[in-house]
């Protein structure tokens, strides 16, 4: 069966999918009897293409790192405005990783939601859709059905929704508690062994690991917004950003982690979110933690989440290394999961 893919947004996360489309091409024709072919690509400024019998995705990843633009790739007509594109290629899944949209998840959202009514699987790798988003998509892909998943968003890749999903039916997650931010986990593991924020700092923009602009972990939003679509999503209770109390690695002096060091404790950022009454509260916040706590031993850019449910003792989950090829597995493994489910 041939699989006609959309990717909208061709950056780290975009084209590290393109490679392992490209890599794993013919091993998913052998083992599934699918045949991915990228018929379209969209980016923000580096302009999309169109070729309904399928892009050279090589040639794609070449332009990538060139200043020439992917339309040069078009074989077949299509509009310039990306809606206008979804409204009218056929397609089986679109796989979106845009920058988020912390405050509303647009303009991903209505691309998303073109795309599913159109009758594509739609695939994210963007929190921005799932915290704003999250019902309303899910109802229609239902509607539709078709699936929208977002295994990428949260670790990395690491499958914490998959696992819920199809290893514990029936459980109720009770709480969480977790690191999920890999730039601020970083930078505090450098400073533990004695470098300044500022120097942390510029190593972590160095390896890519930080953006130019690090408010977001620093300010612990990116934390928050996990927290928040964790708690959407597998507490059944839609948790907006701003709900979420939250603090940030900013508040911490170089004193604070050197005494931590010397108590034989390190800080962490700590997300965590759990039922009260009945409510469920999310939170990110630093704190001090000792070697008998799993958060002690997660070091540089890792990430960790241990679940509560009623049903099992705690289920720690962690993922090492995440990066742009990571979090594009997690793409790729939603899209042979919803292909192959329908
Ligand atoms: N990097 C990671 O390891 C990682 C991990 C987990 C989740 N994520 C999430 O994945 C997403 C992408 O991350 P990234 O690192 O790949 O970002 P990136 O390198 O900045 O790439 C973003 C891509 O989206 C395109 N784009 C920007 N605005 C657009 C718009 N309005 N419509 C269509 N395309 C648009 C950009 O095109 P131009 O460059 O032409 O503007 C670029 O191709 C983000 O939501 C991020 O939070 C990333």
């Amino acid at each position: 069966m041939t699989v006609r893919l959309v990717l909208l947004g061709f950056g780290n996360v975009g084209s590290a999918l393109a490679r392992l489309i490209l890599a794993k091409h013919s091993e998913v024709r052998q083992r599934y009897g699918l045949d991915l072919r990228v018929v379209a690509i969209a980016t923000g400024r580096h302009g999309a293409a169109y070729d309904e019998a399928g892009l050279d995705l090589a040639r794609a990843l070449e332009i990538r790192g060139s200043t020439a633009s992917l339309s040069e790739l078009a074989q077949s007509q299509a509009s310039s405005d990306i809606t206008g594109l979804l409204e009218e290629i056929e397609a089986e899944a679109i796989l979106e990783s845009i920058p988020v949209n912390y405050q509303s998840g647009q303009p991903a959202i209505g691309y998303l939601e073109t795309a599913l009514r159109r009758g594509m699987h739609a695939i994210t790798a963007n929190k921005g859709p799932v915290v704003h988003g999250y019902q309303a998509l899910s109802e229609l892909a239902g509607a539709k059905g078709r699936q929208f998943l977002f295994e990428a968003t949260v670790m990395d890749g690491t499958p914490l929704f998959s696992t819920w999903r199809e290893c514990m039916p029936g459980a109720q997650l009770t709480s969480f508690r977790g690191v999920l931010n890999s730039t601020t986990n970083f930078l505090l593991s450098e400073m533990e062994s004695g470098k300044s924020f500022d120097t942390a700092l510029e190593e972590a923009q160095a390896l890519g690991v930080a953006e130019t602009d690090p408010s977001g972990d620093i300010d612990g939003w990116d934390a928050a917004i996990k927290v928040a679509l964790v708690v959407t999503v597998l507490m059944d209770s839609p948790l907006g950003i701003q709900d979420v109390e939250r603090g940030g690695i900013g508040e911490l002096e170089a004193n604070q982690i050197r005494a931590a060091t010397q108590d034989g404790l390190r800080w962490r950022l700590v997300c965590s979110g759990w039922r009260e009454n009945d409510k469920v509260r999310g939170r990110v916040r630093p704190e001090r933690v000792g070697p008998e706590d799993p958060l002690y031993h997660v070091r540089g850019t890792s990430s960790l989440i241990t679940f509560a449910s009623d049903v099992l003792g705690d289920l720690t989950i962690m993922g090492a290394d995440p990066g742009p090829n990571t979090t594009a597995y997690g793409m790729f493994a939603d899209l042979l999961n919803a292909v192959r489910a329908s």
